[in-house]
């Protein structure tokens, strides 16, 4: 949209609206021109009908989300920080928190972000690092360093001011997209702007039975036309999170709560789920379908079958057992690539005898950029029975000598799926002697550190380092227990004999075996 409308909002410092709507000219007029650009046909089934219903679906939906809305941290800043930088700051690092990740997953990284860095100078004047430690099990990882680069530029470049539209915050900001401008321009600036992710889809497919496929850019783009559309120009910010808030809570991708939500009576997917099961009701008792399909004729589509772009394809036939869920259509995903990377818990007692591990940093671009980890190799695939030699040789490098590939010990194989690849760790276990575990190697090698295990915690590492670690110390507790076992097996077999005779003794078994069981997690 090229002409920008704002909420009248005098809180915000902009216009603001009496809570009682009163269309302004323009509005009618934008509105017009966006439905303007779908075929006639389609304008009422795959859109809005009128103003009228436009207006109902943005009361009903803002009831709920006044009533029902969750208490989120952001939501709060969003309301009560008067300053507009400051509000639009707090709201910029949600969005980009939020970007594929889950609510309950970015709560708490959202409250210690904020603590650390409540404004955007705070921020610039951050290290890199600093970004990085906080971020750690975030995933995502440049999301982080974008945001970070982009308080510097607003900081440098733009007196400390942050953009003020949709077009500008996109136009302006590194991993700023589309969606993330809108949603910052609407929620901290008021701007009349829709937005659509991945909530919005689903809840957009579903109010307009849209089955066409949804990554498809020119089904995007009628998404984005939709979301304009709706959007209430009164309060456009909470109605976008309303949308998504519908989408996260009520209209779920696979449950979803029909009976819950405020704007079942706008769905057609619910219409349509209702019109089958009353046709299949009607078939069962043995009167023609036909008959009852007519009164509801005015929910189809006016395309001939098979011709609306926006439809279900014929290939795609409603499954009744899907109901609502049959929209959005589903699309194939893209197989993760697979990968095996060998990995070594490195370890020496240096301090106090204190157990230290080996990390290493990874290269600042590409995959998990500039974290640490323990020295890893990714292994060129069909090397997997040569693993442990290739891993040995690496090690050369930190350890400062050969290693013999008989003292790496085998601990055992973690999975972490990133978004686009499957990764094997298979992990070994080196435990380096006195004479080679000096503290020479830090200067030797910059891009590695010594850490002791609660520094590990709380560096700038992955949450498949993390698991790395945790299987580790689980394979290390299983053997230090079957070597109490063991011992304590011998020394008993030694000194009393008699209890040899005695191995039936249920309770004297229970103990011996709770020793053997295994770990629970933690
Ligand atoms: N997902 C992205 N932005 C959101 C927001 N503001 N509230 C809830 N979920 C969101």
């Amino acid at each position: 949209m090229s002409k920008i409308r704002m909420a009248r909002s005098s809180k915000r410092g902009i216009q603001h609206g009496t809570g009682k709507r009163q269309k302004s000219p323009r509005k009618r007029e934008e509105s017009v021109i966006l439905y303007k650009g779908l075929p006639s046909q389609q304008f009422s089934f795959h859109t809005f009908s009128s103003e009228v219903e436009i207006e109902t679906f943005q009361k009903r939906l803002l009831a709920w989300y006044n009533k029902c809305k969750r208490d989120l941290p952001w939501r709060k800043l969003a309301t009560t920080e008067a300053d507009a930088d400051r509000r639009a700051y707090a709201v910029w690092v949600s969005e980009i928190m939020l970007q594929q990740t889950q609510v309950a997953s970015v709560i708490n990284y959202y409250n210690r972000w904020m603590l650390k860095w409540p404004t955007l100078q705070n921020l610039a004047g951050a290290s890199l690092e600093e970004v990085n430690e906080l971020w750690a099990g975030l995933g995502y990882y440049s999301r982080g360093k974008r945001l970070q680069e982009g308080a510097r530029k607003i900081v440098s470049e733009m007196a400390g001011h942050m953009p003020r539209t949709a077009e500008e915050l996109q136009k302006l900001l590194p991993g700023v997209g589309k969606y993330t401008a809108g949603a910052i321009a609407s929620i901290a600036f008021g701007q009349v702007t829709g937005v659509v992710d991945g909530n919005v889809i689903r809840v957009l497919c579903r109010i307009r039975a849209i089955g066409a496929d949804p990554t498809n850019s020119a089904v995007t783009d009628r998404l984005w036309a939709l979301s304009h559309a709706l959007v209430d120009p009164a309060h456009p910010g909470d109605f976008n999170q309303a949308m998504m808030e519908l989408g996260a809570t009520v209209c779920t991708p696979r449950a979803p709560l029909c009976t819950e939500c405020p704007v079942r009576q706008h769905c057609r997917a619910h219409r349509r789920m209702e019109k089958e099961l009353k046709d299949s009701t009607k078939r069962l008792i043995g009167r023609s379908a036909s008959k009852c399909s007519q009164v509801l004729d005015v929910e189809e589509c006016a395309s001939p079958a098979g011709c609306c772009s926006l439809c279900l394809p014929p290939s795609e036939l409603w499954d009744p057992s899907l109901g609502v869920t049959n929209f959005p259509r589903k699309t194939a995903k893209k197989q993760p690539r697979i990968e095996n990377t060998a990995t070594c818990v490195l370890q020496r007692r240096c301090h106090e005898d204190k157990p230290e591990y080996l990390i290493v940093q990874r290269p600042c671009t590409g995959l998990l950029a500039g974290l640490w980890e323990f020295p890893s190799i990714l292994l060129c695939p069909g090397q997997e029975k040569q693993h442990k030699a290739t891993m040995a040789k690496h090690l050369q490098a930190w350890v400062g000598s050969d290693v013999a590939v008989g003292r790496l010990q085998h601990v055992g194989e973690v999975l972490h799926i990133f978004s686009h690849i499957r990764q094997t760790y298979t992990i070994y276990f080196l435990n380096l002697d006195k004479h080679e575990g000096n503290c020479k190697m830090e200067s030797a090698l910059p891009l590695c550190r010594w850490v002791t295990k609660s520094e590990f915690q709380n560096s700038a590492v992955s949450t498949a380092m993390k698991k790395v670690l945790k299987a580790y110390e689980k394979w290390r507790s299983t053997i230090s227990v079957s070597k109490v076992t063991k011992r304590k097996r011998d020394s008993l077999c030694a000194s009393e004999p008699a209890l040899e005779a005695d191995r039936s003794s249920s309770k004297r078994q229970l103990s011996l075996d709770s020793f053997l069981a295994p770990q629970p997690k933690n």
